[in-house]
């Protein structure tokens, strides 16, 4: 193993996972640290003090995004950047993201404690709110970044009590300033790759240590709501009622049927619905609920998203209904060369690998449209995420991060 890779410590890069999930902890191991929450700023200082403790440069952008800077020998070299994000779904494991912030940061400090000068500055960074979970649409630092979504139309994002989020990212940037870099969100950079857990079971299943992530699967999300008549529970007709759940849950049941393939590879969710105005004994006259709507293929989920327009429109009778489209990320092919340099580092290192398709989404998606980009996979436990008892082994983690330290000191030098 070379004394690069060498310098990953295993110990230390588990014990900032675990000092990083005190922060939003939860009674069953997990982590609460919902973007642009206090948990979400505790989490970005504690980075960011351990940056300053290792003499590297920190810096936010108008989104909040934070970024720690290890020099290269060519101050005009442009950078070579990694990470993944911080914030958790209300579930949360402690790894989702957060491996992929910690794994960029060790290998900063493997490069610092190996003397490993790069020409290209190697820069981490901790993306805001990749989830979507609490201020939709997720992916959003990343998207930002990349020119995707609009700065402005970002901080009026609100959310679902209706907070704002320039609010809450202004709450987040005063609890511990890092220098704000000048200008709209987003700096020329020349390679992307991320670490992240699989998410899935196709690792531990293989047995296998490292994904070499070929490509990220299309997405799009959707908000549906039904508009009824609050009404009396007890004196209301059936035949007199515009029951707006009741609307909500026929759309429903044929959108889940109408998404059955045959295959099992078109996802389709579910995740969060709203009844107004939520008494036990008034007709419901409002619903919302969010579609989380994935596929490898465009055309697949275009020729989806006609059938759930149709659904909407045919079966929302006597109530009204309407379904907006709140994001869609096509499908993302990583760059060949990224992949084959992840795949080669991993056999030189001795890890087993394999190459695999990525079924979540990553803020790798929107950076892929800006420069060659790829991603890094270790296994999790059951495939399990999105949940708290979301587990890795330190074994693991060190070995992705060996994989990701090599590949990172080798694109600096490029
Ligand atoms: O939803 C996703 O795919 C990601 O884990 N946020
Ligand atoms: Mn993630
Ligand atoms: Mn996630």
């Amino acid at each position: 193993m070379s004394a690069l890779a060498n310098a990953v410590r295993e110990d230390r890069l588990w014990q900032r996972h675990a000092d990083m999930a005190k922060l939003g902890a939860t009674p069953r191991g997990g982590v609460n640290r919902q973007a642009l929450s206090p948990e979400d700023a505790a989490a970005r200082n504690q980075l960011a003090a351990w940056a300053r403790a290792r003499g590297f440069a920190i810096s936010t952008d108008a989104i909040g995004n934070l970024f720690v800077r290890r020099e290269g020998s060519d101050p005009a070299a442009r950078p070579v950047l990694s990470g993944s994000h911080m914030d958790s779904q209300p579930t949360g494991g402690r790894f989702d993201g957060m491996y992929g912030v910690l794994a960029a940061f060790e290998a900063l400090e493997a490069l610092e404690d190996a003397g490993v000068r790069t020409r290209r500055p190697v820069v981490a960074v901790a993306w805001t709110n990749e989830e979507g979970s609490r201020f939709q649409p997720g992916a959003m630092g990343s998207a930002v970044f990349a020119g995707h979504y609009g700065l402005d139309d970002m901080l009026a994002a609100r959310d679902w009590k209706g907070v704002k989020l320039a609010d809450a990212l202004a709450e987040t940037l005063g609890a511990a300033p890092a220098p704000m870099r000048a200008g709209k969100p987003g700096f020329a950079l020349d390679y992307y790759v991320e670490a992240h857990i699989e998410q899935g079971p196709r690792l531990e299943n293989a047995g296998t240590t490292i994904g070499v992530v070929t490509g990220i699967q299309g997405s799009r999300r959707y908000i549906v709501e039904t508009d009824g008549e609050e009404a009396h529970a007890g004196t209301t007709p059936r035949a007199a009622r515009k029951d707006a759940f009741a609307a909500a849950t026929r759309i429903a049941a044929a959108m889940y049927e109408a998404t059955t393939d045959a295959d099992d590879t078109l996802r389709f969710t579910i995740g969060r619905v709203e009844v107004h105005p939520g008494s036990p004994n008034t007709v419901p006259g409002k619903a919302t609920f969010t579609i989380d709507m994935r596929h490898p293929q465009d055309a697949v989920l275009e020729a989806h998203e006609k059938i759930l327009r149709d659904i909407v429109a045919s079966r929302a009778a006597p109530c009204s209904a309407k379904i907006e489209r709140v994001t869609a990320v096509a499908p993302t092919d990583f760059d060949p060369r990224i992949i084959d340099l992840v795949r080669d580092t991993a056999g030189g290192l001795g890890l087993s690998h394999m190459d695999m398709p990525s079924g979540a989404g990553h803020d790798a998606m929107h950076i892929a449209k800006l420069c060659p980009a790829g991603m890094i996979f270790v296994p999790c436990e059951r495939g399990i995420s999105h949940n708290e008892i979301e587990n890795a082994t330190p074994a693991d983690l060190a070995a992705g991060t060996r994989v990701l330290v090599e590949v990172l000191a080798e694109l600096a030098n490029r």
